[in-house]
């Protein structure tokens, strides 16, 4: 199968020389990477900056805003069987860039900021879409009320939902696994490494009984 992953925060620029940003590190995202390559998946990777290499074999996108991220994210999903949506996008960019660095004044400024493009839900959105879409929920209440809403508002198959001060910038995860037919599944903690693992393998279980897919285990690479 062909995985797409995003992963990584984004950066939206304010000038030339700043921008807005979060503390994703991405390591969930290339964990996802590293297990669906090690099974013998294909794998396009979408990454926004983070201080990680890319895994070796993967197709590497590197981007840097919501709107690159977008854009690399619908020019690929066709070509893909599921689509793992990891990334912390930006949920706002600024209204205007400006061109020049904003200079310091003694007074209150304010950045106008307007909704980021959601690559979750455009997906969700496409009509006889033939992948399998993934999102995540990182959250730090009300976690799986808040996935069960995401699910259905984005029209994903699975959300994946993690309690944000667990899963940010940590190398270990717990999750809750929503699927669309209403089941649900845990992951106990345990490196973001093994969760992937489990995480590839229920996508591809997943992604074969919706769309008639053939799951390709090849032995593991070296
Ligand atoms: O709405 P929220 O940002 O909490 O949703 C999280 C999920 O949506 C994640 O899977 C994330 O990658 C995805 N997302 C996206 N594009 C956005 C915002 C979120 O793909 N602009």
């Amino acid at each position: 199968m062909t995985f797409l992953i995003t992963a990584g925060p984004t950066r939206e620029p304010i000038d030339p020389v700043r921008y807005l940003s979060n503390r994703s590190s991405g390591k969930m995202g290339y964990a996802i990477a590293e297990a669906a390559l090690e099974v013998g998946h294909d794998v396009i990777l979408i990454s926004g900056p983070v201080n990680l290499a890319p895994p070796r074999n993967a197709r590497f996108i590197s981007v840097l805003t919501s709107d690159e991220m977008f854009e690399a994210a619908e020019r690929h999903a066709n070509e893909s069987d599921v689509c793992v949506l990891c990334a912390a996008v930006a949920d706002y960019q600024p209204a205007r860039v400006s061109p020049a660095k904003i200079k310091k004044s003694g007074d209150k400024i304010s950045i106008e900021l307007i909704p980021t493009r959601d690559i979750l839900q455009s997906l969700g959105r496409r009509q006889h879409r033939k992948f399998l879409l993934a999102g995540f929920a990182a959250e730090t209440n009300d976690l799986e009320a808040n996935a069960a809403k995401k699910l259905q508002e984005k029209n994903c198959d699975i959300i994946v939902a993690n309690d944000a001060r667990i899963a940010l910038d940590s190398d270990e995860n717990e999750v809750v696994i929503l699927f669309g037919d209403g089941q649900k599944t845990k992951i106990s903690r345990a490196p973001k490494k093994i969760v992937a693992r489990e995480l590839v393998k229920i996508f591809c279980k997943f992604a074969t009984k919706m769309f008639d897919k053939k799951d390709v285990m090849i032995t593991e690479r070296t």
